[in-house]
């Protein structure tokens, strides 16, 4: 028996990364995925390789029109939704003075904007659910602030308070829909790689305990994603969660 056994789930920017990650683990431990991006032809290739249920589909998260096609095909084939990954992100490599206003609006389209449409729409298909839940991928930057991601910073700030909101509304709507936020430190994926400057150049992550400032793995953030869509989680609710090996006690 799978942790999330029958449950439909949603993984926004799924075809890469974390997101990736995510699709892998929720579809191994028994729920249905779609697999959603802006990428379609690689969400179709992770849906191939997973098999099974696994369904691509092309979805730009900064538009309302494909979160309204999305759910609405989700509503048709299963009448419901279980599991919301607000995954999809981009980032900006530019402090408070350098980022241009096209810039910072790029950024709070993808991660804020997306992250309000999927919740605002959303909510209506995953109160049909038994238990529900929604993950929203912040950042530790949502806590710190990186002067050198100035507008990823501000966009995943953005998601971490709405997130509560969106979490308080539910329970005061009695909706069976819990929201809470991920925060994880670096991790290795093509996001990473590339504002390090060594883009497709991946790094193996070992086994076992990391060293304070390594980099993690995927999976590491599947994990916990995992545990917040299972039922295990059900008293979590308007939680964050840093997955970050400990960057966040060192001062
Ligand atoms: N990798 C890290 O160190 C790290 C740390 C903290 C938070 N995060 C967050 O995790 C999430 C995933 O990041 P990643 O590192 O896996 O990056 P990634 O670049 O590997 O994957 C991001 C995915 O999002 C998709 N995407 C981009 N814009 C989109 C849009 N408008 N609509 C739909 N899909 C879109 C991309 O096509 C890609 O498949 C992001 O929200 C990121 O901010 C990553």
């Amino acid at each position: 028996m799978g942790r999330v056994d029958g449950k439909i789930a949603l993984v926004t920017g799924g075809a890469s990364g974390l997101g990736k990650a995510d699709c892998e683990l929720l579809a191994a431990e028994g729920a249905t995925v779609f697999i959603a991006d802006i990428n379609g032809a690689a969400a179709e290739a992770l849906a191939g390789r997973i098999g099974g249920s696994a369904r691509a589909l092309t979805h730009d998260v900064t538009s309302e029109a494909d979160w309204l096609r999305v759910y609405g095909e989700i509503e048709r084939a299963h009448g419901r939704l279980d599991i919301l990954v607000n995954n999809a992100g981009i980032v900006i490599v530019a402090n408070p003075e350098d980022t241009t206003l096209e810039q910072f609006q790029r950024a709070m389209a993808v991660m804020a904007t997306g992250v309000f449409l999927g919740c605002k729409h959303g909510l209506p298909l995953l109160a049909k659910s038994r238990a529900a839940s929604i993950i929203n991928i912040s950042s530790t930057a949502s806590h710190f602030g990186y002067a050198p991601f100035f507008a990823y910073s501000a966009a995943k700030g953005a998601v971490r308070s709405m997130s509560k909101s969106v979490a308080i509304h539910c329970q005061e709507q009695g909706y069976p829909i819990r929201v809470n936020t991920v925060h994880p430190s670096a991790i290795e994926t093509p996001m990473v790689q590339a504002a390090e400057g060594r883009a497709g150049q991946e790094q193996a992550i070992p086994d076992g305990v990391l060293p304070a400032g390594a980099t993690g793995s995927p999976r590491d953030v599947a994990n916990m994603v995992l545990f917040l869509a299972s039922d295990e989680s059900r008293f979590l609710t308007g939680g964050e969660y840093l997955v970050d090996n400990g960057l966040s006690i060192h001062p």
